[in-house]
């Protein structure tokens, strides 16, 4: 079997970049270890950034979005007992789109099937070989048991953090840079109205919450909780309970509208970076080379920018041959990387309760807070951070 991009995944990363590859003219597969409900089912973030919503707009997939996304210009942050906005249209002339990532998801998956691509869900025993060779290999079995190996030109690593990919980089060629948090999310789905028009993130002396949402009638809410957190421990009434605590605010706040819980989960905290993006033809994107807390929910925005540039950079090469624009690929996406691991790296660090931190440290986030929503200069930080730092 050949083809000329081999792509491991078919997260956000790997769908976008067939997609973007077939509207060049250029040939992938795509193989993807779980079943298609499995993928499009899986909840995660779902702020989009401008430059995100502009790409799928651009590339024939915003039609759904356009329908169902909410545009939000600004954000609420809560401590203290009062409620503070930030306007990112008055910041920055731009705004977010709250839009579920497996709606992306299912978008890109209907878009692909659509064009005929070559969309292979349910494999297994995935493994990537060659990599520094004119002939790089994936072999593996699909979802019925035949063994199969794909030569490509090209092998794009689209398989998230727990993928095969980047561990298939010989030892001593990747640098990797990582944080963990003693900390995680409780996150829950609901059936209950959304109490604000924008997101709330709430620093509170119990911990940090969250109030998202996906539509009119279906909310998002996170807490902070441990770790090693027991779901079991946590019946409908005990999060709802925290909810309430967490995101009471002043007199004016609507109080939280409880309603039945659709899904509940716990994510886990991590920052994380392997450089170069890059080993001989297999290039990493999106999840398996960097991970960003989802404080501020950049890590689909990093996604869909590191496959953007490598969608060009492998135009460039068909249409040339030169490889110059494909070894530029790690390097360009680094620097707009490690700007977003910043920015979710202080904004987890603001608005969480750190066990173990002292009064002071306390101190010392209450009055980060304080001076964020008494500068201009710093509320147009956040806000240029928040709707996505350019890639240049
Ligand atoms: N072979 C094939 N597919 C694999 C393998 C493997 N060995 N291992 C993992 N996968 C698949 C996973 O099942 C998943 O569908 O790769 C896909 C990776 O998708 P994501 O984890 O969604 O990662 P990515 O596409 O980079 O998207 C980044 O996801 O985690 C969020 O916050 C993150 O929003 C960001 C987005
Ligand atoms: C979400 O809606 O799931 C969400 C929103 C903002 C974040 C993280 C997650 O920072």
């Amino acid at each position: 079997m050949r083809t000329q991009v081999g792509i491991v995944g078919a997260g956000p990363a790997g769908l976008l970049l067939s997609h973007l590859l077939h509207l060049q003219g250029i040939e992938s597969m795509v193989l993807e270890i779980r079943s298609r409900e499995y993928v499009e089912g899986r909840i995660r973030a779902g702020v989009l950034e401008q430059g995100t919503v502009d790409l799928l707009n651009e590339t024939g997939l915003g039609e759904r979005m356009r329908r169902e996304g909410l545009s939000h210009e600004g954000i609420n942050i809560r401590f203290a007992g009062h409620t503070h906005r930030i306007d990112f249209v008055d910041l920055t002339g731009k705004a977010v789109t709250v839009y579920g990532q497996h709606e992306v998801v299912k978008d890109l998956i209907a878009a692909r099937l659509k064009a005929g691509a070559q969309l292979h869900f349910e494999v297994d025993q995935v493994g990537v070989s060659d990599l520094d060779t004119p002939a790089p290999t994936i072999r593996f079995l699909d979802r019925d048991g035949a063994e199969h190996a794909l030569v490509c030109d090209v092998i794009a690593g689209c398989d998230g953090f727990h993928g095969v990919c980047r561990p298939a980089i010989p030892a001593g060629r990747l640098t990797m840079y990582e944080r963990e948090y003693p900390l995680a999310w409780l996150g829950i789905l609901a059936e209950s109205h959304p109490i604000s028009h924008e997101l709330i993130y709430v620093y509170h002396e119990r911990g940090f919450a969250l109030f998202s949402m996906r539509s009119p009638r279906i909310t998002r809410l996170y807490l902070q909780c441990a770790p090693d957190e027991d779901l079991a421990l946590w019946p409908d009434d005990r999060i709802w309970d925290e909810l309430q605590r967490r995101l009471a605010g002043d007199e004016e706040t609507p109080i939280l509208q409880e309603g039945p819980i659709l899904q509940k989960g716990v994510t886990t905290m991590r920052s994380f970076v392997a450089e170069p993006m890059q080993f001989g033809r297999l290039f990493l994107a999106g999840d398996a080379a960097h991970i960003v807390p989802p404080t501020g929910a950049k890590g689909l925005n990093l996604a869909v920018t590191d496959v953007s540039v490598l969608a060009q950079a492998l135009a460039a090469f068909y249409a040339s041959g030169s490889f110059e624009e494909l070894d530029r690929y790690s390097a360009t996406c680094l620097r707009r990387v490690w700007k977003a691991e910043r920015f979710s790296a202080w904004m987890t660090s603001t608005l969480h309760r750190f066990p173990g931190h002292t009064p002071f440290e306390q101190r010392v986030q209450l009055a980060e807070l304080d001076y964020l929503m008494s500068s201009h200069a710093a509320q147009k930080s956040l806000a240029e951070n928040y709707v996505g730092l350019p890639l240049r």
